[in-house]
């Protein structure tokens, strides 16, 4: 095999990505295949300090194109120091967040439209995923179950922010439909891993078995 696996999880904040990230580790662990958990943005010495940055609260000021450059400067690191090398090595990446979050929170959200594509897709260097898991639930409910005390800078925007975010997901899942699985998150959490380890058993047979 020339190439692992590489599965990103998305969907509005709250809508339980931690959670079945948790069950895929075991998972992965259970079949004895070599698995990288990792997260955006962060994922790399540097990642993490620019995550720092772009969650604080007290960078209120910061303008909309610097945050979609620094969560794309983030993702370029990831690629190339964490990433590529996982999946040259034939191991599976699960990566909480990549580029959709981009497209859908800077994109959507904050309307800056196609040029987050772009610089983006500049900053994978043609490393996409083959599979992602769009959890779907409401902004008002994901919302409702992060404290507001805790709610970084992004999670503290309004709810017509979030709104935005959410319908730009579900057309990027449109748009891309052999690489996305609209998952309905507002269900139990075990059915919910059922319908996401389905999917997977499905990719794996033939290629790690
Ligand atoms: P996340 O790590 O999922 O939040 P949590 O603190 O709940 O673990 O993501 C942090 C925030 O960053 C989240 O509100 C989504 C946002 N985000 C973007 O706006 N663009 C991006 O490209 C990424 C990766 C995240």
């Amino acid at each position: 095999m020339d190439r692992g696996l590489f599965i990103t999880l998305e969907g509005p904040d709250g809508s339980g990505k931690s959670t079945q990230i948790e069950y895929l580790r075991e998972y992965f662990h259970d079949q004895g295949i070599e698995t990288i958990l990792t997260r955006e943005p962060g994922g790399t010495e540097i990642g993490e300090k620019l995550r720092e940055i772009i969650l604080d609260k007290a960078n209120s000021d910061m303008c909309d194109m610097a945050e979609a450059l620094l969560y794309a400067a983030s993702r370029a690191q990831h690629v190339k120091q964490l990433i590529k090398p996982a999946l040259e090595a034939g191991k599976v990446v699960v990566c909480d967040r990549f580029i959709d979050s981009s497209i859908a929170y800077q994109g959507y959200g904050r309307k800056l439209g196609d040029a987050v594509r772009v610089i983006n897709e500049f900053a994978v260097d043609g490393c996409m995923p083959d599979i992602t898991f769009l959890l779907e639930l409401s902004p008002e409910i994901g919302k409702s179950r992060i404290k507001s005390e805790i709610q970084d800078r992004l999670e503290q925007e309004k709810i017509e922010f979030h709104n935005r975010v959410y319908a730009g997901y579900r057309e990027i899942a449109k748009f891309y439909p052999q690489r996305f699985v609209e998952i309905d998150a507002g269900r139990d959490k075990l059915t919910i891993k059922k319908d996401i380890l389905e999917c997977i058993e499905k990719i794996l047979t033939g290629r790690f078995f």
